[in-house]
């Protein structure tokens, strides 16, 4: 294992969502999302956790700051929560909303950290779902009306507006396999809603380019599948891995960036839906300029092509559920892994983060990257003196961040790396029971404890140089 000294303007920072950390849920008139109404049912999460109260950034957002001063960072990621600042959705902002976020990234600028804001991670007003949620096309044009007064009322603030954060998760998680809120099980459905989860983000992009400038910079956060055929001698296993691919990645990638859904993906889920949620003009609308492509990135997944009755088990580590998220999929198997695994049972491949960036950068001539998460849960111990040593996290760290350095030597045009979470936090369906912080947060408290992998990111972030 050697150093890897990174390039000098190289940007350092972590990443947190608003539900996963706020709890205050209906303090400062904040509306209900999909989240909420989602983990009050019983039996959504993990012994019913909900964000309720969460890691109570909402009203610990200074001493977050300041932890994050502490570390050295020098952007953070966070999310707006929607029905915070826009409790129905549509209509009439929340003042009280829009103040937090101000003061929010008012502290950051002031302590020198930069405000890398994402639009949408996954908390949908409630009424907005109540309408049909992401499988109405209504939907989209509400969220461009949300970025568009984000814009107007942060745009002084904010540097870098992503979209959405991984609309993969939002349409199949949300609409296919029904481990998401809004917990609907219906294929047809997840098309649809990945749609018009691509409109929303072409017409949000458009919209805040006009109220602040052709040249404000527009991102998207994609969970990118890299996935393997089991056995690459197998042609049916690479023929299913291509499957996964256009299901899984080109069904964004498309849209965004080549202007057009593939062929294959469509024929792939024909017996689905015949797309007519497409409309005329709506390709134009969706390929809006992406100055830089956020890349989300935690590990592999391994197929393999079913024989003729033969029925699908596993999910590729995204919960227990009948139903599939893979819609169109039905005679490809996700293996369980082989090797080392975190917390989550997800395998931990470096390889394919470096994989991952220079087939991008070749597909797209040298787009912009972002690493807008990366990082992993374990079963973090306190010991005696109160400190968590959490080696295995602080290793899968340095793994990564040096297959980033490699892609980037490689010829990636790799911009920066945002670690996921700055804080342990509400992990979902999970609830509290994964811990992904460098922070540890003990939640009968709220106190937050750096980790031993905490102290090490922030050597990092420090001296640019990456040491084992
Ligand atoms: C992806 C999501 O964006 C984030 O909310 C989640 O906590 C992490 N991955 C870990 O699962």
């Amino acid at each position: 294992m050697s150093e890897r000294t990174f390039p000098e303007d190289f940007v350092w920072g972590a990443a947190t969502a608003a539900y996963q950390i706020e709890g205050a849920v209906t303090e400062g008139g904040r509306g209900p999302s999909i989240w909420d109404t989602f983990s009050h049912t019983p039996g959504r999460t993990h012994e019913g956790d909900t964000g309720d109260v969460a890691v109570d950034h909402y009203h610990r957002w200074r001493e977050d700051v300041a932890l994050m001063a502490g570390l050295g960072l020098d952007a953070y990621r966070f999310s707006i929560s929607w029905p915070r600042v826009q409790p129905g959705g549509r209509g009439p902002l929340n003042p009280e909303g829009v103040g937090f976020y101000r003061a929010l990234a008012g502290e950051l600028a002031a302590a020198g950290i930069n405000p890398v804001v994402t639009l949408y991670h996954w908390d949908l007003p409630q009424e907005l779902q109540d309408a049909g949620g992401w499988t109405n096309r209504e939907t989209a044009y509400a969220f461009a009306g949300y970025a568009r007064a984000m814009a107007r009322e942060l745009g002084d603030l904010v540097e870098v507006w992503t979209t959405l954060n991984e609309p993969w998760c939002s349409a199949y998680l949300g609409y296919a396999s029904g481990v998401h809120a809004p917990g609907v099980t219906d294929p047809a459905a997840a098309l649809a809603a990945a749609h018009h989860l691509n409109l929303a983000h072409g017409l949000a992009a458009a919209a805040i380019r006009e109220e602040l400038g052709d040249d404000a910079n527009v991102s998207i956060a994609l969970n990118l599948h890299v996935t393997r055929p089991a056995d690459p001698e197998r042609a049916a296993d690479l023929e299913a891995a291509h499957e996964v691919d256009l299901v899984g990645n080109h069904i964004f990638l498309g849209p965004l960036l080549d202007g057009s859904y593939p062929v294959e993906l469509r024929e792939l889920t024909s017996s689905v839906t015949d797309w007519s949620f497409v409309q005329e003009g709506d390709l134009a609308l969706i390929r809006q300029r992406l100055d830089v492509l956020g890349v989300n990135y935690y590990s592999t997944n391994y197929v393999r092509r079913l024989g003729p009755g033969e029925r699908p088990t596993g999910t590729g580590g995204h919960g227990d559920s009948a139903a599939s998220p893979w819609v169109g999929l039905d005679t490809v198997e996700f293996l369980a892994p082989r090797g080392p695994v975190t917390a989550m049972g997800w395998n931990i491949e470096p390889e394919g983060l470096h994989e991952l960036l220079t087939a991008l950068t070749i597909a797209y001539d040298g787009l912009p990257l972002m690493i807008t998460e990366n990082g992993a849960a374990f079963d973090d111990t306190v010991g005696a003196d109160g400190a968590v040593q959490d080696p295995e996290r602080q290793d899968y760290l340095y793994r990564h961040i040096d297959a980033v350095g490699r892609a980037i030597d490689d010829g990636a045009d790799v911009r920066g790396y945002f670690l996921w979470s700055l804080l342990d936090n509400f992990e979902w369906a999970y609830g509290y029971a994964k811990r992904f912080g460098i922070v540890r947060v003990d939640y009968a408290t709220q106190e937050r404890t750096p980790k031993a992998s905490a102290r090490w990111y922030s050597e990092l972030v420090r001296s640019g140089v990456l040491r084992p």
